[in-house]
C-alpha cells in the first residue's frame, strides 16, 4: 500500500521522500511543463533522489514515437522506471509489446474497468485511474476504482490511484481497493493531521505546564 508523491517539483519531491513513508514519484507532462526544465533533465534529477518507482509519461504523436520515447526513458533505470502511457486500445497494445522488451508500463488516465481489464492482459505494472476527474465527469470515481479492483483480483497489475483532492477521497479510494496512492505534497502532509489530535496535544501541553518541570 505505497504512497507516492505526484509532482515534478524537486523541492517538494525531496521533502516528501524525506518523510520516510513516501516511496516513489509520479510525474505527468503538465507537472513537467511547470518546472520549465527539459523532461529528461527532471527525470534524471528525480532518479538521483530515490531508488523507488518513478513514473514518466510518453507524449509523442504516433505509436512508434511513443515506443521510442519509452525505450529512451526506460533505459535510464529499467527496474525503477514505469513508463506512463495514456489508456487507449492502441496504447494498451503498445504496452503489451513494450512489456515483451522488458519495459515496465503503467496505463494512465484509466477511465473504465474495461480498460483495467485490457491493461492487466497487457501485463501493465500499474493502472492509474484519475479518481477526482472521474467523479466530476461520471459522478463516482471511487466506484470505478472498486470495479477495477474486483476485475484485477489475482492480477499482478496494481491500482495506483491518482487525481485525489482530499483526505476523505484518499480513504474512500483505499477502501475501494486501490493498492497505492499518488498525491501532491500538500495532501500528503494533511493526511497525518486531525483537529482532534491537535486538541489532545494542546490539552496535554497545558497539563504538562500546570504540573511544572519534573
Ligand atoms: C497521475 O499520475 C497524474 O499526474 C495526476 O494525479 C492527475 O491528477 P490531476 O487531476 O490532479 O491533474
Amino acid at each position: 500500500m505505497a504512497l507516492l508523491i505526484d509532482s515534478a517539483d524537486i523541492t517538494d519531491i525531496r521533502r516528501a521522500l524525506g518523510l520516510g513513508f513516501v516511496t516513489g514519484v509520479t510525474t505527468n507532462p503538465s507537472l513537467i511543463a511547470k518546472t520549465g526544465q527539459p523532461g529528461m533533465a527532471v527525470l534524471q534529477e528525480i532518479l538521483g533522489l530515490t531508488s523507488g518507482p518513478v513514473f514518466f509519461q510518453v507524449t509523442a504523436g504516433t505509436a512508434e514515437g511513443r515506443a521510442e520515447q519509452a525505450r529512451e526513458i526506460s533505459r535510464l533505470a529499467p527496474q525503477q522506471i514505469h513508463v506512463k502511457i495514456p489508456a487507449t486500445t492502441e496504447n494498451i497494445a503498445l504496452a503489451a509489446h513494450l512489456r515483451k522488451e522488458g519495459i515496465q508500463c503503467a496505463l494512465t488516465a484509466i477511465s473504465s474497468p474495461a480498460q483495467a481489464y485490457l491493461a492487466s492482459l497487457a501485463g501493465a505494472t500499474y493502472i492509474a485511474p484519475y479518481v477526482n476527474r472521474l467523479t466530476h465527469s461520471l459522478g463516482d470515481g471511487v466506484a470505478v476504482v472498486r470495479k477495477c479492483a474486483a476485475i484485477l483480483l489475482g492480477s499482478r497489475t496494481r491500482i495506483l490511484a491518482a487525481s485525489l483532492k482530499s483526505v476523505d477521497e484518499v480513504v474512500e479510494t483505499l477502501l475501494a481497493g486501490a493498492h497505492d496512492i499518488t498525491i501532491p505534497l500538500d495532501l500528503i502532509l494533511s493526511l497525518g493531521e486531525h483537529e482532534l489530535s491537535q486538541k489532545a496535544i494542546e490539552e496535554f501541553a497545558a497539563a504538562g505546564q500546570a504540573a511544572g518541570p519534573d
